[in-house]
Parts: C-alpha cells; sequence; structure tokens
C-alpha cells in the first residue's frame, strides 16, 4: 500500500505549468479580444464607450477598459466601468479588500495631473494608486493606518533585478520538488488559536516547509519580501476557510476540500505566474528610474 508521501509528493512541476499556461493564455485571450484598440498607458482615440440601456430601462454609460481622459462627465450621470487589466503587473499580487480597478486611479491621475508631478493616496489599501502613478511617470505618496497594507504596497512598487528573480525562482521550485514533511521539525511550526481547525496537518507542515526556505533565502530582503507575500497570497486558499467572505469563517456547509500538497502546488503555481509580471513591471518601472525620482 501507498503511504500518504509517495502518493502526494513530490508534486508535478510539468503539470502546474500547463496548468498556469492553460491560465495565462485563457488571460491574453480575452485581454487581446477586448482590448486589440487600447494603448493602457497613452493616450490613444478610443471607441469604447457607449450609452447603453440596462433591464431598468436606465441610461447609462459604459466603458469598455481604458477610461478615456476627456470622458465628458455630467451631472446625474452613471457609468458601467468593464476592467481588464486587475491582474495585470504586480497589480494582481495579493487580495485586498476592495481594491480600486486600476483603470479608475489611472485615468484621474491621468486626467488632473502632469508627468513629473506628486500623487498622494492617502488610504493607499494595496497600492493600485501607487503602481499606476509610477506607471504614467508620476512620483507617488501612499499611506496606510494597516502595516500589511503598507507591506504590500512597498512589495508591489519595488522593481526587482530579472535574474535574482528567476535565479531565486527556480532554487525555490526546486526546493518545493524536494520536499518531504521530515523536513519539517516542530519548531518550525507556529502555534495559535483553533490552528488545527484552519488548516489540515499535512498544510500545516507544507507552510512551515514553504515559510522556512523562503526566509532562509540568500537574496536581498526586496526579494525575499515578493516571495514572501507570494506565500501571503496562497493562505486562504489552503485553509478551510471560505475563501470568498470577507470575514475569516469556516462553511461547514460549503464542504471546502483541501488536499495535501495543495499548499505546495499553489505557491509553485503562484510564484510561476507572479514572477513574469514582476519583471513586466520593474521593466516598466525601473530602479534607476526610480532612484531619480526619489
Ligand atoms: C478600501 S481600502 C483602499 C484600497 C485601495 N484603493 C486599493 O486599490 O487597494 C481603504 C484603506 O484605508 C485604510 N484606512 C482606513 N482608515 C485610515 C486612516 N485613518 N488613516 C490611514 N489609512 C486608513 C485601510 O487600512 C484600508 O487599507
Amino acid at each position: 500500500m501507498q503511504t500518504a508521501q509517495s502518493i502526494y509528493y513530490p508534486i508535478s512541476l510539468d503539470e502546474i505549468k500547463a496548468r498556469v499556461a492553460r491560465k495565462n493564455g485563457r488571460r491574453r485571450g480575452l485581454f487581446n479580444s477586448k482590448l486589440q484598440q487600447i494603448d493602457l498607458f497613452n493616450n490613444q482615440p478610443l471607441d469604447n464607450v457607449k450609452e447603453i440601456v440596462n433591464e431598468f430601462k436606465e441610461k447609462i454609460v459604459r466603458v469598455d477598459g481604458e477610461i478615456p481622459t476627456d470622458l465628458i462627465v455630467k451631472d446625474g450621470d452613471r457609468f458601467l466601468f468593464i476592467s481588464y487589466t486587475q491582474s495585470i503587473l504586480t497589480h494582481g499580487l495579493h487580495k485586498y479588500p476592495a481594491k480600486f480597478f486600476p483603470e479608475l486611479p489611472r485615468w484621474l491621475i491621468k486626467r488632473y495631473s502632469k508627468k513629473g508631478n506628486l500623487i498622494l493616496d492617502p488610504f493607499a489599501g494595496s497600492g493600485t494608486t501607487n503602481i499606476e502613478a509610477l506607471l504614467t511617470k508620476r512620483h507617488s505618496i501612499g499611506i496606510d493606518v494597516d502595516p500589511f497594507s503598507r507591506y504590500l504596497s512597498k512589495v508591489k512598487i519595488t522593481p526587482l533585478n530579472e535574474e535574482e528573480l528567476q535565479s531565486t525562482q527556480k532554487y525555490l521550485l526546486r526546493l518545493i520538488l524536494n520536499y518531504k514533511p521530515s523536513k519539517v521539525s516542530e519548531k518550525d511550526i507556529p502555534i495559535f488559536p483553533y490552528r488545527d481547525n484552519w488548516f489540515n496537518k499535512e498544510i500545516i507542515f507544507e507552510l512551515a516547509y514553504l515559510k522556512k526556505i523562503i526566509n532562509s533565502l540568500d537574496t536581498s530582503e526586496d526579494i525575499k519580501d515578493f516571495f514572501k507575500i507570494c506565500f501571503s497570497s496562497i493562505i486562504r486558499s489552503v485553509s478551510n476557510a471560505d475563501d470568498n467572505c470577507t470575514r475569516t469563517v469556516i462553511r461547514k456547509k460549503l464542504n471546502k476540500k483541501v488536499y495535501p500538497a495543495d499548499a505546495l502546488k499553489k505557491f509553485a503555481e503562484v510564484i510561476l505566474i507572479s514572477v513574469p509580471k514582476m519583471i513586466e513591471f520593474s521593466q516598466k518601472c525601473p530602479m534607476e528610474e526610480m532612484k531619480i525620482a526619489a
């Protein structure tokens, strides 16, 4: 009879890469088909604003994708904005409650400021405004009372070295393939209230392993912080809590299934998706420019 270890570990990286390729293909398809004519960061004339009538016979201005800088806004106008860029670059790096869709701050920044101006978001949250300010070549400041918001925003707007990112990703994937529960000791596992209700036993071991290998990385702190955010982004999905509820609750009726190896698989998937996006962000907002801006 096979043991749990031999059934679930090592994970298959090929399977995960195939899933990531399918997801990226679907995203690219949607993006290209809907937004062919739209130049994200420049003011091109667009034909994506239409007046529609909804099921209650109300007139609504529907804007598909990029919001034209000179969009006419009259008193009483109602808008339906369709966003296609919520997960481009570093925008989709981590969930955050009530995130802006990026087109909104991008529109306002371009409408009311010029390149080189300073943009302030006093309730920065996950840093959507700050990312858009940098992409549109403005300086930016974000303020937030929540330390996690500040940490997440810092990661999302800090360009990273491509080679270091890629070699660290490769190194982490190798360690994930080498995972065995015996590589985790009791002292690696944090103790907190209701831990064993929130997480299955195998998942606790896998998360402890992922945390340990990230903490022991011999890289810059910025690279480590990026992978810590990737790690944090999978925790809810591999817990027994409802993924879609703002409050953290376990819904027995939902009968959520989490299987051994899910934390390793999800983390591998997240870094395969997020590293190229961080590289793309870093190319658009290179460190040299950030230093000049500072
Ligand atoms: C809805 S979120 C902003 C989300 C953000 N627009 C984004 O796209 O991610 C509101 C933020 O305001 C912050 N906040 C609430 N009261 C605050 C205060 N008095 N000072 C600073 N930040 C505050 C919260 O911590 C939260 O991160």
